[in-house]
């Protein structure tokens, strides 16, 4: 069976992880601080949080902006569940818009239509690691006053006009999670170039204590904490921090290898007049988190059914990003997103890995190839 997606680790992870067992320190000390450090210099941001998941990384980062009971925050249904649900779990209320079609991310245009007086922020979301149009983005967001809070989850190392992810100066919160470009187990990042915001959500993850415990370890004199604001614990442990150091150093080679199974891909499904590909302007650096494509009109075969040919052949597949406006617990906020509706139910998702080897991306396009008489 060829999996969606297969993490790449090994032996410099289980070397890393001894390292902190032996050392004894496994949660919030030295190994959290370097992989913020590299993380932020990577990314191009002045500072990089971690913290348990990307769905906390959202959540701090509405609470660090004060969006809570009574706004609006303006997201993209075409995602997983989890960016909505970062904004109701803040209190506020999520409105959803629909996207280009071209790209699958937040239509800008959208955003004007879905602005009120109650609206505070916008959430786009890099879906599928392709970074959304942050410029008219950000001139939308500006131009009103709203804060943009960067759901960057699968955007690890794209670049937008030249600048990767993360190094914009918005808040934009990444994911570790397996099928991501790197991983932790679980865990996530937030990226700002703002010292006060940085300071507030290193709080914020620690129970609003006023120390870190690395600070106070560090120091020569007694310390004692204060407790200002009430917190969370989002704090990512060092072991996972430890497995993350280790990711960043493949991350080149990841995206490397990802890339040349997209390109392998996109020779071999543009030939196909009912299957369309992911298009990436030229402005984009495409890291390749997921590799989709869409069945027309005139397919001959639904998702569903391609899917399960291909698992019959010994092809894993996912479908394709879903559209949380449709699923039962946002039946509240029942949008007509016509251009969601269509992606969600009309593409599928396929293999991409580092460790994939020729024969089975050969093997993946000869599958499709059969399916559509190619
Ligand atoms: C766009 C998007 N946002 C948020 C998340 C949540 O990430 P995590 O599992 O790290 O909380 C995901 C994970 O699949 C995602 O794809």
């Amino acid at each position: 069976m060829i999996p969606v997606a297969k993490p790449y680790l090994g032996e410099d992870e289980k070397n890393a992880l001894s390292k902190v067992i032996d050392s004894g320190w496994v949660t919030q000390g030295p190994k959290v601080r370097e992989f913020e450090e590299i993380f932020a210099e990577y990314t191009g941001s002045g500072y990089a949080i971690a913290t348990t998941s990307c769905t906390t990384a959202l959540h701090a980062s509405l609470l660090v902006s004060s969006i809570g009971p009574g706004d609006e925050v303006i997201v993209p249904s075409l995602s997983f569940i989890a960016t909505a649900n970062a904004v109701l779990h803040s209190g506020a209320t999520p409105v959803f818009v629909d996207i280009d079609p071209e790209t699958c991310n937040m239509a800008p245009w959208k955003i004007e239509e879905a602005i009120t007086e109650k609206t505070k922020a916008v959430m786009p979301a890099h879906q599928m690691g392709l970074p959304a149009e942050m410029d008219e983005i950000n001139a939308v967001a500006q131009g009103q006053g709203l804060t943009v809070i960067e759901d960057a989850a699968c955007a690890l190392g794209s670049e937008y006009r030249g600048k990767r992810v993360g190094g914009e100066g918005n808040l934009t919160c990444f994911s570790f999670h397996p099928r991501k470009i790197i991983t932790t187990g679980e865990g996530g990042m937030i990226t700002t170039n703002s010292s006060e915001i940085a300071g507030k959500l290193r709080r914020l993850r620690h129970h609003g204590m006023s120390l870190s415990d690395l600070d106070r370890h560090k120091s020569g004199k007694v310390m004692i904490e204060t407790y200002d604001e009430t917190g969370y614990n989002y704090r990512m442990s060092d072991v996972h921090a430890a497995i993350g150091i280790e990711q960043m150093k493949k991350l080149p080679e990841i995206i490397e290898k990802r890339r040349k199974i997209a390109f392998q891909y996109n020779e071999a499904f543009q030939k196909i007049k009912c299957l369309r590909i992911p298009n990436v302007p030229p402005h984009i650096f495409h890291n390749y988190q997921s590799y989709w494509i869409e069945m027309l009109d005139d397919s001959p075969l639904g998702s569903i059914e391609v899917m399960q040919r291909l698992l019959e052949k010994g092809v894993s597949t996912r479908r394709g990003i879903m559209a949380i406006h449709k699923e039962a617990c946002y039946s509240g906020y029942n949008n007509h997103l016509p251009e969601t509706e269509r992606i969600a139910n009309h593409t599928i998702l396929l293999p991409i890995f580092f460790s994939m080897t020729n024969d089975e991306v050969q093997y993946v396009i000869d599958g499709i190839n059969a399916l559509f008489s190619y």
